[in-house]
């Protein structure tokens, strides 16, 4: 069993990244996701409704590391595509240091939008996890 170590939740309205990014295009976009995450949403029929989602998911998970807004580089927290299209995150630099410091060995994260809002979960657990382990809390 490995303990919660924090979780984290965050609710954020597309149209808000709908100007942002007629506004500022596709340098807004560059300086909060990865290309990954960008060549997933963009592939999307609602990709401001998956990026929305990407955006709640990094504030999410900054929560879950008790990090507060401007405490965490966006693109240090990335969001993948798992099997069957599950969510996953990686993390990377000050903020996978951060995480390491707090023992977290998994971050467990949910997703859900419609066009006019995206919502994240992040329950951050403490490690070492095995594969094995992993996959049995699907
Ligand atoms: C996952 C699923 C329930 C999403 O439900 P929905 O009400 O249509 O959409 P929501 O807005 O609530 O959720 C969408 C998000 O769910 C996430 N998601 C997709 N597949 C998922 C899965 N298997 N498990 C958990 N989350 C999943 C994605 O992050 C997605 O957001 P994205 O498109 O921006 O990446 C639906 O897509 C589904 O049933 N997929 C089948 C996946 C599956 O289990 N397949 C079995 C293997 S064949």
């Amino acid at each position: 069993m490995n303990a919660v170590v924090g979780c984290g939740v965050d609710l954020v309205e597309v149209e808000r990244v709908r100007r942002a990014r007629k506004r500022w295009g596709e340098r807004f976009l560059a300086r909060l996701f990865t290309a990954g995450e960008r060549a997933y949403c963009n592939g999307k029929k609602e990709a401001d409704a998956s990026l929305a989602a990407r955006f709640a998911a990094k504030e999410a998970v900054a929560k879950a590391l008790g990090l507060g807004l401007g405490r965490f580089l966006w693109q240090e927290i990335e969001v993948v595509r798992g099997a069957a299209g599950r969510p996953e995150v990686q993390l990377s630099g000050a903020t996978l240091s951060r995480a390491q410091a707090l023992g977290v060995g998994m971050i467990l994260l949910s997703l859900s939008h419609t066009r006019e809002h995206a919502v994240a979960q992040a329950i951050a657990l403490a490690g070492p996890v095995t594969a094995d382990e992993a996959e049995e809390r699907r």
